[in-house]
């Protein structure tokens, strides 16, 4: 891979040291909407968001819902502007910053590596920097005395109970007390009572593989987790980051400035100092309970399962404290925002690894992940089955792609009209179509004929060239530019 990474511009963004100064930039901007009419927790503030997000709407603060006096924050990230914002980027910033990650994840440095770092010192100081630890936090400013003093949102009809939707939960593996090796995941966290609550971290995930060495270990497990972090803290927790890096590092390259940290009352963690809320607690060896249903990112509710639970130990906040909220449901959803621009972020590094792979998109409609629409310059015959197979075994996140399609240079594949003239005139059924059997797959997938194993299919809308056809191919009609310039120039005059 080569380098190409130039001098970062100098921020034209400020920075952002937690969720109120972010706020108060987005109020500034006209991008905050205080809502003083009366709105349920329960089912009625998810539509109002929804409805705002899919205005392109601002960040919601909710100043009269029916739970406790806390204002709920929610459509935070709603829009691609303000995710870019979140990670300290103006918009079109991010293909720049793609590349960076793309270095990050270079397994050797490649050549050039060390004068791209040396042209980013301020990113590297902010990467190997450790977290700034203070004595005094503004999280710890002031108390709740348990989690029914939090305006939990019930999002929707079917949930089986309270639900937090934006919680950062910060954990260690059993026997290291090094920040580097903390995690930083967002686990959605079901509310049971005023001191337990249920932490759904899939197998998968950091939080669940530090859980099973205190397993191992037949200790508990000192959890905390921190409610309205700060936007750059909020992100790196979102963000599949590779393991080598440290979310709470890497959050201080996006917001500018180290991380700040304090100790907890409780557990022996360190903790955001300003976040909003820290719910501080430990979970036992073996303890779990039934989580669920809950409306998920696919559009339907999950199935009730186990996961552990917690017991809080103490809540510190801020004095006044917001609290931070989101909806996951069928796209779009907050998560599938975030999800397009964190998509955008990965391409240089899919670039990387199968070079002819010009764009790619996830549609947010699909999942964000279970289909891939990839644009290729083709040059050779069943090269678009190369890219398919290429996605599918070299790069882990497109596991559970259950659909890949792929079209030619000529293609605006984030146009569906484009995906399907390309499906309807380049490909034939019988021959353009490859189907696989018994592939891994989203346990949550429930139209897989298996739990975990399912079919993928490969849909090749190019043109066929070479071996590929024996007929005469089509030609693409087109009109002189100038011509089309011309015609929009005489209908403005006309229409206006
Ligand atoms: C709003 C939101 C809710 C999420 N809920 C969950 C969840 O309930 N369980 C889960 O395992 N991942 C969930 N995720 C995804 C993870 O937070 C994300 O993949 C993260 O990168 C995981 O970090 P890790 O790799 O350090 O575990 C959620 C993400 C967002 C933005």
């Amino acid at each position: 891979m080569s380098m190409t990474l130039s001098p970062p511009p100098p921020r034209s963004l400020p920075l952002f040291p937690d969720l109120r100064a972010f706020l108060a930039h987005a109020e500034a901007r006209g991008d905050l909407a205080r809502i003083g009419a009366p709105v349920s927790l329960r089912h009625e503030m998810t539509a109002v968001q929804l409805a705002a997000l899919r205005r392109q709407g601002p960040i919601l603060r909710f100043d009269a819902h029916d739970g406790p006096t806390l204002p709920v924050i929610g459509n935070l990230f709603g829009t691609r502007d303000r995710v870019a914002a979140g990670l300290g980027l103006l918009p079109d910033q991010i293909p720049a910053f793609g590349e960076l990650l793309a270095s990050l994840r270079s397994p050797t440095p490649p050549r050039g590596m060390r004068d791209a770092w040396s042209r980013w010192p301020m990113l590297r100081a902010a990467l190997s920097a450790r977290p700034t630890i203070l004595r005094n936090a503004p999280v710890q400013g002031d108390g709740l005395p348990g989690l029914d003093a939090l305006p939990v949102q019930t999002p929707w009809p079917g949930d089986g109970g309270p639900l937090i939707t934006w919680p950062v939960v910060l954990t260690r593996p059993q026997g290291s007390e090094d920040l580097g090796d903390y995690n930083l995941g967002v686990y959605r966290a079901q509310v049971l009572g005023p001191d337990r609550l249920i932490l759904r971290w899939l197998a998968h995930r950091g939080g669940a593989a530090h859980h099973r060495t205190w397993m191992r270990a037949g200790q508990p497990m000192p959890v905390a987790i921190a409610l309205g972090a700060d936007p750059a803290l909020l992100l790196a927790a979102a963000l599949p980051l590779p393991e080598t890096v440290s979310e709470l590092g890497f959050s201080g390259v996006l917001r500018g400035q180290r991380t700040e940290l304090v100790a907890a009352r409780t557990v022996p963690l360190m903790v955001p100092a300003r976040a909003e809320i820290v719910v501080e607690g430990w979970v036992h060896p073996g303890e779990t309970a039934p989580e669920g249903p809950f409306g998920d990112h696919t559009g339907y509710y999950n199935a009730v399962e186990p996961f552990p639970v917690m017991r809080v130990s103490a809540i510190t906040c801020r004095r006044d404290p917001l609290y931070l909220s989101t909806v996951t449901g069928r796209p779009p959803d907050e998560p599938s925002v975030i999800g397009e621009v964190f998509n955008d972020l990965a391409l240089p590094v899919i670039r990387a690894q199968i070079p002819e792979v010009r764009d790619l998109w996830l549609p947010p409609a699909a999942c964000s992940y279970r289909m891939a629409v990839v644009r290729i310059d083709k040059r050779y015959p069943g090269q678009a089955r190369r890219v398919m197979m290429a996605l599918w075994g070299m790069l882990p996140q497109f596991s559970y792609t259950k659909i890949v399609v792929v079209v030619d240079g000529d293609m605006d594949i984030r146009n569906w009209d484009d995906i399907a003239w390309a499906l309807a005139t380049r490909m034939d059924p019988a021959r353009d179509v490859m189907v696989i059997d018994r592939t891994p797959m989203d346990y949550l997938d429930f139209a897989s004929p298996l739990e975990g194993l399912a079919g993928k299919i490969g849909l090749d809308a190019t043109t066929k060239i070479g071996t590929e056809t024996a007929r005469d191919w089509g030609q693409v009609m087109a009109l002189d530019p100038a011509h089309a310039a011309r015609a929009e120039a005489l209908l403005a005059g006309i229409m206006a």
